[in-house]
C-alpha cells in the first residue's frame, strides 16, 4: 500500500511577506507542517509529499529555500510541480538535488510506488496565470500511458482539467484539457488527477478520469458563482489530502481550522 499525502498552493514569501495585506503564507505553512507532524502516527506510513505548484507566490529563490527549511521537517520525500506563480529555471535550481528534477525543459517526472505510478506534469505558461500542458507534457503523458504501465496512474498537476465555478479562476484554468482527456482515454488501468490552482477541494471530470483539486495552506477562494462575484480570497486556511490506492483510489481532505475533539457518542 502507497499512501502519499498532498499540499498544495503554500504561496510562499519570505516573512515578513503578506498576500495582499491580509495573509502571512510563511506562518500559515509553518503551523501547516506543524499539523501534519502531529497527524502523522495517526496515517503512518506515509510514503512521500507531492506539492501541487504555486509554492512561492513570488518565485523567488529564498521563498523556495524558506519551503525546504519547512518540508525537512516531515522527514519524507517530496516532490514538486511548478504553478502558475512559480519560476520554473528558479524551482529547477532550488530543487536540483531532487532524484525528479528534469536538467531541462518542462518539469515533467515520473516516480513507480509500490502501489501506483506518481506523474507530476507541468502546465505553467511563464509570467501567466493561466496553464496549459502543451506538446511536452502531453506527449511526456502519452508515452506513460502507452507503455508496459501495469499500476494505477495518479497524475499531479497545477491547474485543474475541470472548470471549479469560481469564474476569475476559470477565467485563468487549463487550455488543453480536451487532448488529456483523450491520453487518458487509451490508458489500460486506473488514473486519478490530483490539482491545485482554485483553493478548494473541488471533485471535477476530465473524461472518465476523476480529477480532485486540494485546499490551499494559504487562503481560500469562495464557491461564489454570481457572475459579478467579487475577485479576492477569503482568509479560510483550507489543508492538504491524502491519497492511496487499494481497490480503486481514495483520497481524503483534512482541514487545519481549529476545533476541539474527537469526542466520544452518548
Ligand atoms: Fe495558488
Amino acid at each position: 500500500m502507497t499512501r502519499i499525502l498532498q499540499i498544495s498552493d503554500p504561496h510562499l514569501l519570505v516573512e515578513p511577506g503578506t498576500l495582499s495585506g491580509q495573509v502571512l503564507p510563511a506562518k500559515n505553512f509553518e503551523a501547516a507542517i506543524d499539523a501534519i507532524i502531529e497527524h502523522l502516527d495517526k496515517i503512518y506510513p506515509v510514503s512521500a509529499i507531492v506539492v501541487t505548484g504555486d509554492i512561492s507566490d513570488d518565485g523567488h529563490a529564498d521563498s523556495y529555500k524558506l519551503f525546504r527549511t519547512q518540508i525537512n521537517r516531515l522527514n519524507l520525500p517530496y516532490f514538486v510541480i511548478p504553478g502558475n506563480h512559480d519560476h520554473r529555471e528558479t524551482m529547477r535550481t532550488c530543487f536540483s538535488d531532487l532524484p525528479t528534477m528534469p536538467s531541462g525543459g518542462k518539469i515533467n517526472w515520473r516516480h513507480d510506488f509500490e502501489g501506483f505510478v506518481l506523474v507530476g506534469l507541468d502546465t505553467l505558461i511563464c509570467g501567466e496565470g493561466k496553464g496549459v500542458l502543451g506538446v511536452q507534457s502531453l506527449a511526456f503523458l502519452k508515452n506513460i500511458v502507452a507503455g508496459e504501465v501495469v499500476k494505477p496512474i495518479l497524475i499531479a498537476m497545477h491547474h485543474p482539467p475541470f472548470s471549479s465555478g469560481i469564474q476569475f479562476m476559470d477565467q485563468i484554468g487549463l487550455g488543453d484539457a480536451g487532448s488529456l482527456a483523450e491520453i487518458l482515454g487509451d490508458a489500460k488501468v486506473e488514473t486519478r488527477i490530483i490539482c491545485g490552482h482554485v483553493h478548494n477541494m473541488i471533485v471535477g471530470m476530465v473524461g472518465n478520469t476523476i480529477a480532485i483539486s486540494a485546499p490551499s495552506t494559504a487562503s481560500t477562494f469562495p464557491a461564489d458563482y454570481r457572475d459579478d462575484a467579487p475577485v479576492g480570497f477569503t482568509t479560510n486556511i483550507g489543508g492538504y489530502m491524502l491519497h492511496e490506492f487499494s481497490n480503486g483510489f481514495r483520497s481524503t481532505s483534512i482541514d487545519l481550522a481549529c476545533r476541539t475533539g474527537p469526542h466520544p457518542f452518548y
